[in-house]
């Protein structure tokens, strides 16, 4: 598995797996459990999706050695204010049954959201958390949060896929050497983009899949990508993209798919009532 290096020097997977959706209580574990005999070596959760503890059994269970293994959690809203987060952190270690967490991140942009920035700096001082980062902030949340954070976020993980590329924040990103990582990377299995026929047609020539060309796209722009896959076949060909590159024009081909349109913004006030009301425990 091709890495990364993040601003604090900790090498990343490129690829990573996500458990979003995926239930607790054995599909998390069984898809987490398949990923690592796949290959994959970073796996990425979140309290909100509920499913720590079975990404914690399922990679205890794998025989493979914690240290070769990247996890990467998020703090929930409700978990968020200094004293909370500092409880949150607690127990998402608890959950996945580890003593320290490779990458933590505050999921959302809303609430107390510098609070909860601080409990995650002190577990980062502490060595609790290997790196620490921010989700779902575009450029003007970043303007709104960036001059009270001490410690430099490692990652920022937002939509990221052809159809949405983020060009105007990936510039604000780099500025300040914050590593891009892409949810919905294969844009939730859209089938304008898979059957796109640009991907397509790259597909045939290097005798890959468009999800691959994808994720082989994305690597190549510089981007961690999650894919999720339920599907043994497609799980193990998503991490199988480092034997071929797309050339120069085929980057550009593919950067000219961009529609600027994320299915999900972040500032938009209805998805910040609707997520403040999403409750993960009493
Ligand atoms: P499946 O689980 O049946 O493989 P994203 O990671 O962007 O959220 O996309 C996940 C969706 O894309 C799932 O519906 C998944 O379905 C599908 N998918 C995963 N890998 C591939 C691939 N290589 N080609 C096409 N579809 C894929």
């Amino acid at each position: 598995m091709k890495t990364f290096e993040l601003n604090n020097k900790q090498t990343i997977p490129a690829v990573g797996f996500g458990v979003f959706m995926i239930p607790n209580d054995g599909p998390a574990y069984d898809a987490t459990l398949a990923a690592l005999k796949a290959g994959y070596r970073h796996i990425d959760t979140a309290a909100g999706y509920c499913n720590e503890s079975d990404v914690g059994k399922a990679i205890k269970d794998s025989g493979i050695d914690r240290s070769e293994i990247f996890i990467t959690s998020k703090l929930w809203l409700q978990d968020y204010g200094y004293e909370n987060a500092k409880k949150g952190i607690e127990t998402s270690m608890k959950l996945l049954g580890v003593d320290y967490i490779d990458l933590y991140l505050l999921h959302q942009p809303y609430g107390d959201y510098l609070g909860a920035w601080k409990a995650l700096e002190e577990a980062y001082q502490a060595g609790k958390i290997k790196s620490i980062g921010i989700s779902n902030i575009t450029v003007n949340l970043w303007n709104k949060f960036k001059d009270a954070m001490t410690v430099m976020p490692a990652v920022n993980q937002v939509e990221f896929n052809p159809f949405v590329q983020q060009k105007e924040l990936r510039k604000v990103m780099a500025e300040n050497n914050i590593r891009l990582e892409a949810w919905y990377p294969l844009g939730h299995g859209n089938k304008d983009l898979l059957e796109n026929e640009t991907i397509v047609s790259l597909a045939k020539k290097y005798h890959k899949n468009a999800g691959q060309i994808i994720l082989r796209w994305i690597y190549q722009e510089g981007v961690i990508s999650l894919p999720k896959s339920t599907n043994e076949e497609r799980m193990k060909g998503n991490i199988d993209i480092f034997d071929f590159e797309l050339t120069d024009e085929e980057m550009k081909a593919m950067q000219a798919l961009d529609t600027n349109k994320p299915s999900h913004n972040p500032e938009d006030p209805a998805n910040e009532t609707r997520l403040m009301g999403l409750k993960i425990h009493e």
